[in-house]
């Protein structure tokens, strides 16, 4: 069965506590790597640029702050997260479409630059995914992922996996007031691709100049390749 309608469900329900959960479980950091996902992007000036999965719109944000010629769309299929977005950034020159990831309603070769922030660890196909992000990125265009990864086994393995386990889903009761919205963030970093095997499906759909960076622990992972 799809994970689809589930994740739609799930994020339509979090959409009101979501900026504040974010905030609390990076200790604040997540800002920073949505700002070096844009800056991954490269100058895009004149370009239109697409930041999928937007969620409330923080990435699309800081892509309208990065230049005052460039043309943002924020996509996601959960309506009340566009609701957020819309809300929270009122004024703000960036064009919210309602879409699934897997089948973009574009033409191919129009972006600049596509980028998204935890988007791969909620669809059924990666690779699916990113070759359908390459059809719509022009030749040269740049493709930045922000996501979870799972921990490594080393010293700090027992605590991370302590705070996945407990301290995650218990902030997601005491804040979201939804337990199981955020166990499924752990479970869905648990099993997700490691940082290689994402690369690697990166080159697998076209890409070129594949690389990444880690974060927070090297518990946050963030991959860039080009078209
Ligand atoms: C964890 S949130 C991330 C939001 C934002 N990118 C950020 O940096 O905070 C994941 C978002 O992906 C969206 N999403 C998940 N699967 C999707 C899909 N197949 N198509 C479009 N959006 C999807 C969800 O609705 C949700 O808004």
């Amino acid at each position: 069965m799809s994970k689809g309608p589930g994740v739609q469900k799930m994020f339509d329900t979090i959409a009101g506590h979501y900026d504040l959960m974010n905030r609390l479980m990076t200790f604040g950091q997540d800002q920073h790597w949505r700002q070096f996902v844009v800056d991954k992007a490269g100058e895009q000036e004149n370009e239109w640029v697409l930041d999928l999965a937007c969620g409330t719109g923080d990435i699309a944000a800081l892509f309208c702050r990065s230049s005052p010629r460039i043309h943002v769309v924020g996509a996601d299929f959960s309506q009340n997260m566009l609701r957020e977005a819309g809300k929270r950034l009122a004024g703000q020159p960036i064009y919210w479409l309602s879409c699934d990831a897997n089948n973009l309603p574009s033409a191919d070769n129009v972006f600049g630059a596509v980028t998204f922030g935890y988007l791969l660890r909620n669809v059924d196909d990666s690779l699916h995914v990113l070759r359908e992000v390459r059809r719509v990125l022009k030749p040269g265009g740049r493709v930045v992922c922000l996501d979870t990864t799972p921990p490594e086994k080393n010293l700090l393995y027992p605590f991370i996996r302590l705070y996945l386990r407990m301290i995650v889903p218990l902030l997601g009761r005491m804040v979201a007031r939804d337990r199981s919205a955020y166990a499924y963030l752990t479970g869905s970093t648990m099993g997700f691709h490691t940082s290689d095997e994402l690369a690697g499906l990166f080159r697998q759909a076209g890409f070129t100049g594949v690389g990444y960076q880690k974060f927070m622990f090297r518990t946050i992972g963030i991959h860039w390749g080009t078209k």
